[in-house]
């Protein structure tokens, strides 16, 4: 029996790269996922996954936006039934930015998506996980929410943010059967990371520099995050909650 059977699932960001993944995975290991994100594009990896013979739907939503968080929760369970797990991978690199030049605006933008949205997340899809007796909360961090990189510090601010926030949700939730835990990911090869190389000047080298960082002398792959979702997201980890999973290639063990 596959070990996501008959539960329901929401990630955000899936229209691209990791979120993708995940939903593709989660799906694959039998539980219902609505995909959700602001990019329209998200319909065409649900019709995708749809064809695969997954139960599958997609729903636009911003996640900076409370009212359409109460649409992609609502929807969740009109189509579904029940919600038992929340993936808040929606985020944005929000380029690089030297703090002797930062914007307010640039960092209050980054915030909004990549800490508001992970709050009104779980401030949303908490209520109706609890009402069906728990479920698994997994906010995707970064290896920036452990460690710092100059040029990045309102996406450090941000994951750090999350990597607490993680923490904090894991002890109000015990009670409630309600288990969250943080993903750390290296970098992986997603539009995210090509997009901000792309942007600078010196992207090939800073390329090339980024792969030497991770002592397995590569970037992950979307895929290996999926993984590493859907094993929180399933009862085999059932006694872990609070926790930072690192998937990184060993950034971090440096
Ligand atoms: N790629 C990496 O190296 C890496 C490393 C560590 C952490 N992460 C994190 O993983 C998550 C996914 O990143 P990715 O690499 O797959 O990026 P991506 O750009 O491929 O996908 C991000 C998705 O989020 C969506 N999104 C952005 N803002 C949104 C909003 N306000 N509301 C709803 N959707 C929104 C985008 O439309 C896009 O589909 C992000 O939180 C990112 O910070 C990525």
């Amino acid at each position: 029996m596959a070990r996501l059977a008959g539960k329901v699932a929401l990630v955000t960001g899936a229209a691209s790269g990791i979120g993708a993944a995940a939903a593709r995975r989660l799906a694959q290991d039998g539980a219902a996922v609505l995909l959700t994100d602001r990019d329209p594009a998200g319909e065409n990896v649900a019709a995708s996954l749809a064809a695969g013979g997954t139960s599958v739907a997609f729903c636009g939503h911003d996640v900076t936006a409370e009212g359409d968080w109460v649409t992609a929760v609502g929807r969740a369970v009109a189509e579904f039934g029940r919600l038992d797990i929340l993936v808040n991978n929606a985020g944005v690199a929000g380029g690089n930015h030297t703090l002797l030049d930062h914007s307010l605006e640039a960092w209050r933008q980054i915030m909004a998506v990549n800490l508001d949205g992970v709050f009104l997340g779980l401030r949303h899809a908490g209520p109706e996980m609890a009402a069906g007796g728990g479920g698994s909360v997994i906010n995707i961090s970064s290896i920036l929410g452990k460690v710092g990189m100059a040029g990045a510090a309102a996406y450090c601010a941000s994951k750090g943010g999350v990597t607490l926030l993680t923490k904090a949700a894991a002890l109000e939730w015990a009670p409630l059967g309600i288990r969250v835990n943080s993903i750390h990911p290296g970098f992986i090869d997603t539009p995210l990371v090509s997009n901000a190389l792309a942007g600078r000047d010196d992207g090939n080298e800073m390329r090339v520099a980024l792969m030497a960082a991770h002592p397995v002398g590569r970037f992950g792959l979307p895929r290996e995050i999926g993984d590493a979702i859907a094993f929180l997201a399933s009862d085999e980890a059932s006694f872990i909650t609070g926790a930072e999973l690192v998937v990184d290639g060993g950034y971090t063990a440096q």
